[in-house]
């Protein structure tokens, strides 16, 4: 067991990569506090986990409101005296609007999702985990924190802010026992288009994702990112800090 009885929340557990990452974190032992804004979504993971007798908790809300997001890691700190994994998964998508293109209200509700969330959990889990001397934060970001090419001005400025609170935490306490590193996944089969309806899509804007979407080598699976999201979390990635690793079967070798 790799995590054996490490205290790990996880946010947007409910679906896709963020499930593939809190069954496997079950499987190795870890005690999962789970995270998601979808109840019924959320509840189905916690009884599959319990039926394979891997109980986990769940919370329910949106990670983009300051109260809910730390009650989720609050949870850990209540039933369990300390956090020692962070993954800040939760994410969506734009329409893919350029930046002449974006609106008010979808830059703001993409920034709360993927940019505030993971600040207020890493705020209130960085402090528990200075006060213990030690903890390790996942962020998943995108290739679209690399790239201009592959999302709409909102989601892909999010994801680059995610690398820079990434580094960010990496740098600040790197002599205090927390690491912290991101993971760029490629195209990865998952519920994520749900977040992007079709009639939604900025045509101009969906027309150049879809030209850098040409070049996608490989579709991968929620576990494959989830087998990363183990490596970091666990001791053999000890000295691995501030890294932006990719999972995309070769995308953004081009
Ligand atoms: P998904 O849609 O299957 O899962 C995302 C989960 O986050 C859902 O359960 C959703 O309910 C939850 N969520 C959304 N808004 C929330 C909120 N306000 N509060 C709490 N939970 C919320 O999508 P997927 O693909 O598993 O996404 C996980 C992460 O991976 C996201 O950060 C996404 O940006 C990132 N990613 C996904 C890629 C893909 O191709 N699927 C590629 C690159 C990055």
């Amino acid at each position: 067991m790799q995590l054996d009885g490490k205290v790990t929340v996880i946010t947007g557990a409910a679906s896709g990569i963020g499930r593939a990452i809190a069954e496997v974190f079950a499987r190795e032992g870890a005690r999962v506090v789970a995270g998601d804004v979808n109840a019924s979504r959320m509840a189905e993971v916690g009884s599959a986990l319990a039926t394979e007798g891997r109980p986990i908790r769940t919370v329910v809300g949106d990670i983009g409101a300051r109260a809910d997001a730390e009650a989720l890691v609050q949870t850990a700190l209540d039933e369990h005296g300390r956090v020692d994994i962070l993954v800040n998964n939760a994410g969506i998508m734009d329409y893919m609007a350029g930046v002449g293109e974006v609106t008010d209200e979808v830059w703001q509700h993409v920034m709360r999702v993927n940019v505030d969330g993971p600040m207020y959990t890493s705020r209130l889990a960085a402090r528990a985990m200075l006060a213990q001397g030690h903890g390790v934060i996942v962020n998943v970001a995108s290739i679209a924190a690399l790239t201009g090419g592959a999302a709409g001005a909102a989601y892909t400025t999010s994801k680059h802010a995610l690398l820079g609170l990434t580094r960010s935490t990496a740098w600040m306490y790197a002599m205090r026992g927390i690491r912290c590193n991101a993971i760029c996944p490629g195209a990865t089969r998952t519920n994520i288009a749900e977040s992007m309806p079709a009639d939604r899509l900025d045509p101009t804007g969906a027309a150049r994702a879809g030209l850098f979407a040409t070049l996608i080598p490989a579709w991968l699976e929620s576990t494959d990112i989830a087998a990363l999201a183990l490596f970091l979390a666990g001791d053999a990635a000890r000295f691995i800090n501030g890294a932006v690793i990719t999972a995309d079967g070769g995308w953004m070798a081009l």
